[in-house]
């Protein structure tokens, strides 16, 4: 079985000690920095840009996974490109040429993820699940952190493994949104590859010691 990545969401990090909080995920047994860019159009609130990018970039030692939730991506990808995102992730929502942004985050170097919101079916990526490196399977609605887990996410998770194995693609499956201890253990197993986790690690009293025992329990 490959190995599982832990990727913290940055978005709930102490925004006043950001190089911090940076320190702690290189520290920590995280494999990935999850990022979440929001326009307040797209989705109903803003987070960061460019310029926090730029410098958490300075800092980050790990896989810089960029999730954009934002209207027209493909007017940014260069600009992420340079600011060294490794994978960079598109809503399916977002875009009306999904194959050509894909081609173009390629060719800008990076992976290429799309996400899906929780109403979209996993089955519109059946024509395109081979152009894609990383799909992330938005488990509560894109916007805000700390919120509760959708339970339908499960049977995502299984039907788009299932796609995924048809199809003989490496397509990684990240799950995104009220990933804690009570669902992460479940969601590896249907299928999971990759587990953002924002409140859960940056909200906790240690979160060095909530992202070891997260690794240990999806290991
Ligand atoms: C939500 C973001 C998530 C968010 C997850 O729109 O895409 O990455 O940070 O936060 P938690 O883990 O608190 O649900
Ligand atoms: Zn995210």
């Amino acid at each position: 079985m490959s190995k599982k990545i832990i990727a913290p969401s940055l978005l709930a990090a102490d925004f006043a000690n950001l190089q911090r909080d940076v320190e702690m995920v290189n520290q920590s047994e995280a494999q990935w920095f999850h990022l979440d860019v929001m326009d307040g159009v797209f989705v109903p609130n803003i987070s960061f840009g460019m310029p926090v990018i730029r410098d958490i970039a300075k800092h980050a030692k790990k896989t810089l996974d960029v999730h954009l939730m934002i209207v027209e991506p493909d007017r940014y990808i260069e600009t992420f490109a340079n600011l060294g995102a490794d994978v960079l992730t598109v809503h399916y929502e977002a875009c009306n040429h999904l194959h050509r942004t894909l081609q173009a985050i390629k060719s800008a170097g990076m992976q290429a993820g799309v996400a899906l919101n929780p109403h979209t079916s996993v089955n519109v990526l059946e024509d395109t699940i081979q152009d894609i490196d990383l799909v992330c399977l938005m488990s509560v609605n894109p916007g805000f952190g700390g919120q509760s887990f959708i339970e339908n996410t499960y049977d995502k998770v299984v039907s788009l493994k299932r796609m995924i194995k048809t199809k003989g693609t490496d397509t990684l499956i990240e799950i995104d949104g009220g990933v804690n201890s009570g669902n992460a253990k479940k969601l590896v197993e249907a299928g999971a590859d990759v587990l953002v986790a924002g409140s859960f690690v940056f909200g906790s009293e240690n979160p060095t010691e909530t992202i070891k025992n997260l690794k240990k329990e999806i290991a």
